[in-house]
């Protein structure tokens, strides 16, 4: 069955302590928490500010997404998270990222790595065997509300063609319309920010994306 992760990404401040009970009332299976630090994406984010206000307000696991330069860095303050996602576009070597998804098995963390739209699954492929998760973005890292990129839907095809039991996140512009076509390229996990907040009945809107 797919999983629906709300994105709070869009969240103003001064709403996301009531923004995250929504969330947690609206029978969504993780809370999705966008790191940015305006370097690895021009956004920039207080995901520490985001991550304890839905520590606190929800029992929900949360999906920690890193769009960073020193994802192993960055890590130190997530250490709560269900499962942590690191861009392969931020590490410098396969041997860097397998050090990091180590370090996150060590503590018991979900390791799940990330991919830009225009990387290919081949620069990935010899981690598949050891993260937890793939994020596949349907759009370009750094902002919500964009449209999906539907070309993006082939690369999770061709991962769940290799791993047919491989958790596969789609993240990015994923809507109440276009859900379907995502579930059924192979998501397992689907996010959704803009089309999550801005319906008025949260609760359908998880049970349409879900399928
Ligand atoms: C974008 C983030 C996404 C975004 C999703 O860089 O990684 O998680 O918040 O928001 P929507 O669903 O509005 O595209
Ligand atoms: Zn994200």
């Amino acid at each position: 069955m797919v999983r629906v992760a709300p994105s709070i990404l869009s969240v103003d401040r001064d709403e996301m302590d009531s923004a995250v009970q929504i969330v947690s009332a609206s029978g969504a299976d993780f809370i999705h928490i966008d790191v940015m630090d305006g370097k690895f994406v021009s956004n920039t984010t207080d995901g520490v500010f985001m991550f304890k206000s839905a520590y606190m307000n929800s029992v929900l696991p949360l999906d920690v997404h890193l769009m960073v330069e020193n994802p192993r860095i960055v890590i130190e303050d997530y250490l709560q998270a269900s499962s942590i996602t690191f861009h392969i576009e931020s590490v410098s070597s396969i041997h860097e990222a397998k050090e990091i998804i180590d370090f996150l098995h060590e503590h018991n963390i979900r390791a799940g790595v990330a991919i830009k739209p225009d990387t290919d699954i081949g620069v990935i492929k010899e981690l598949l065997s050891s993260v937890d998760q793939v994020i596949v973005m349907t759009v370009e890292p750094g902002y919500g509300g964009q449209k999906l990129m539907p070309e993006c839907l082939e690369k999770v095809k061709e991962i769940r063609n290799l791993e047919p039991n491989l958790e596969i996140e789609v993240d990015g512009g994923v809507n109440l319309e276009n859900a379907a076509m995502v579930r059924e390229s192979g998501a397992s996990i689907i996010v959704v920010g803009t089309a999550f907040f801005q319906s008025k009945d949260k609760s359908e809107a998880v049970l349409i994306v879900r399928g």
